[in-house]
């Protein structure tokens, strides 16, 4: 069953909820893709872990965002969509894949390092070689492209040297991935500090807004976002010196799309009064079919569980051949 589209994989992990920043920077443009790339979508709770989870919190939120996954437009018919764990080949494959990455790059993660510093009473294993298990992750459906965010693209270009020291010792075993950085949209960033990017964090107080928001907080947080404190009070697409003006700008035009001179043009002589409100109420109207969608989907566990069960048996018949090319090339004893 020879597939002539390209193979496309991304996955984000259930250790928070999904916010307006997963939906704009990917999951939107991820459903827009269906019909030209064979697509892989995945809830990485084997990532999740790295972090201390709440067992209910971490089941719940995959659940959900399998749900959310779908009402944001991935249809499980065009895409296989599953949950990382129940495919076992990727824990298989992820430890074959430590053996094959270095210690000094491993170190050089800036996302090791960020997080290591944010827990520092938790500094496990798991979390310094998790770009190995992301490895395995990417490498076992031979994907074309790995759509992810601008943060993440170390691990990929780490994920691309193991592919050129495995395969050097043992010929073509992995297709090079490349890393797929969407252009538009790509970095949602916080309301209220535009120099970080929008958190899944539980606090609302970090200036980001939830896919399952209700639209008088979706309208709460675009009213007190930071603007500038310039004192021009006009709304112009100048990302270096009013990045949260530029940030709203991008949402705006991400949700109606509208280019950044028509909204310019929308916007001249009224300030950033009329603007913040403007953008909410954009995003809420936007967010309302996704929201009511998943809360209908959440109702209906028969069908969710017929998905990920679907999905996860497409995935393993695929990682299953390129778990046993591998075991074979690194000399294990076939069963
Ligand atoms: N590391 C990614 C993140 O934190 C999630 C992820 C895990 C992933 N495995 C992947 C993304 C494989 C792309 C491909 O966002």
């Amino acid at each position: 069953m020879e597939n002539e589209k390209k193979v496309m994989l991304s996955g984000i992990k259930p250790s928070g909820d999904l916010t307006l920043g997963s939906y704009l920077g990917a999951i939107k443009s991820w459903a827009e893709r269906a019909d030209t790339y064979d697509c892989y979508y995945f809830m990485a709770d084997l990532h999740a872990i790295t972090v201390r989870q709440n067992p209910a919190d971490l089941r719940r939120r995959t659940l959900e965002q399998l749900a959310q996954y779908i009402a944001c437009g991935l249809d499980p018919e065009k895409n296989t969509l599953f949950i990382q764990s129940h495919v076992h080949q990727h824990a298989e494959l992820g430890w074959v894949l430590n053996c094959y990455s270095m210690f000094g790059e491993l170190s050089r993660m800036t996302q090791f390092k960020d997080k290591s510093a944010k827990n520092a009473e938790n500094i496990n294993g798991g979390l310094f070689t998790y770009p190995a298990l992301m490895a395995a992750d990417i490498l076992l459906y031979q994907p074309d492209y790995v759509p992810v965010g601008e943060d993440q693209k170390q691990h990929v270009e780490l994920c691309r040297n193991i592919v050129q020291r495995f395969n050097g010792i043992y010929g073509d075993v992995f297709k090079m991935p490349e890393p797929f950085i969407p252009k538009v949209g790509a970095r949602i960033m916080s309301l209220t500090d535009p120099a970080s990017k929008m958190s899944k964090s539980e606090n609302e107080d970090t200036g980001r807004v939830l896919l399952m928001d209700e639209p008088d907080v979706i309208m709460r947080q675009f009213k007190r976002a930071i603007t500038d404190c310039d004192t021009e009070n006009c709304v112009r697409y100048d990302p270096e010196a009013k990045p949260g003006v530029a940030n709203l700008m991008t949402i705006y035009s991400s949700v109606t799309g509208r280019s950044f001179a028509e909204i310019e043009a929308e916007f001249a002589g009224k300030g950033y009064g009329a603007f913040k409100p403007a953008v909410g109420e954009a995003v809420v109207e936007a967010l309302r079919p996704i929201r009511e969608e998943s809360r209908r989907l959440m109702k209906d566990k028969a069908y969710l569980e017929s998905v990920y069960r679907s999905g996860a048996e497409k995935a393993s018949y695929v990682a299953e051949k390129t778990l046993r090319k591998v075991y074979k090339k690194v000399g294990f004893l076939q069963r």
